[in-house]
C-alpha cells in the first residue's frame, strides 16, 4: 500500500464496514485511524489491485506487550470488494501479510471479528486460526446519569438566554 492509496482504501472500507455489516460500536472505520495505521505500520499494510483499481486490503500491525518477550502480529482490517469475493483475494493478502509479520519476528498472529460475521469466521478458521476467545462488551446509557441530566438542563438554559 502506498500513501496515494489511502483514499481508495478508505472508500472501499466504507462500503464494507457499514453499520449493518459491522454493528459493533467498539471499532470504527475512519480516515484518521487508517492514516494513523498507515503512518505507524505502513510496511504491513497491503492492497490488492485489479485493472488499476483497489479491490482489497489487509492492514496489519506489529505489537509488543510490556513484560512479554513475544511479538504479536495483528490483522486489524481485511476487506475485499463486492464482485471480487470468493476468488482467493483475501487468501493472497493474508499469506503475504503472514510472511511480512514473520520477517518482523512476530510469533503469534491475532485477528478478531464480530461473532455474527460468518464469512470472516469461516475464512479465518479455514486459514488455521483457532483458540477462539469470546470477549464481552458491556454498555450503559449515560442519558439517565444525574450528571448528564444536569448538563443537559444547563445547556438548555444557556440556549434560552
Ligand atoms: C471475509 C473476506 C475478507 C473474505 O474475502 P475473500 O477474498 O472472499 O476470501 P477468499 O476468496 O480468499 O476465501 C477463502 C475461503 O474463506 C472462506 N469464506 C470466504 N467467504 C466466505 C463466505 N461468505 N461464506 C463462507 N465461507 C467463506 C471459504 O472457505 C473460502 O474458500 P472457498 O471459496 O474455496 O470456499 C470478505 O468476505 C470481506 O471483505 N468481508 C467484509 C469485511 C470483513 O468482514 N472483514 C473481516 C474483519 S476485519
Amino acid at each position: 500500500m502506498q500513501l496515494k492509496d489511502i483514499p481508495a482504501v478508505f472508500e472501499l472500507g466504507q462500503e464494507l464496514f457499514t453499520a449493518e455489516e459491522m454493528p459493533t460500536l467498539y471499532r470504527c472505520w475512519d480516515d484518521h485511524e487508517l492514516a494513523e495505521l498507515f503512518n505507524t505500520n505502513g510496511e504491513t499494510c497491503l492492497v490488492a489491485e485489479a485493472d488499476g483499481e483497489i479491490v482489497g486490503f489487509a492492514l496489519g500491525s506489529v505489537m509488543e506487550k510490556p513484560r512479554n518477550a513475544w511479538r504479536y502480529g495483528w490483522l486489524e482490517w481485511l476487506g475485499v470488494k463486492k464482485g471480487y469475493k470468493r476468488r482467493g483475494v483475501a487468501t493472497r493478502l493474508l499469506n503475504q501479510l503472514i510472511n511480512l509479520l514473520i520477517d518482523k519476528h512476530a510469533r503469534i498472529m491475532l485477528v478478531d471479528t464480530d461473532v455474527r460475521n460468518h464469512a470472516a469466521l469461516a475464512f479465518f478458521r479455514k486459514h488455521g486460526f483457532g483458540q477462539e476467545l469470546r470477549h464481552v462488551y458491556l454498555s450503559q446509557n449515560l442519558e439517565n446519569h444525574p450528571k448528564y441530566i444536569e448538563k443537559k438542563l444547563e445547556e438548555e438554559e444557556d440556549t434560552q438566554m
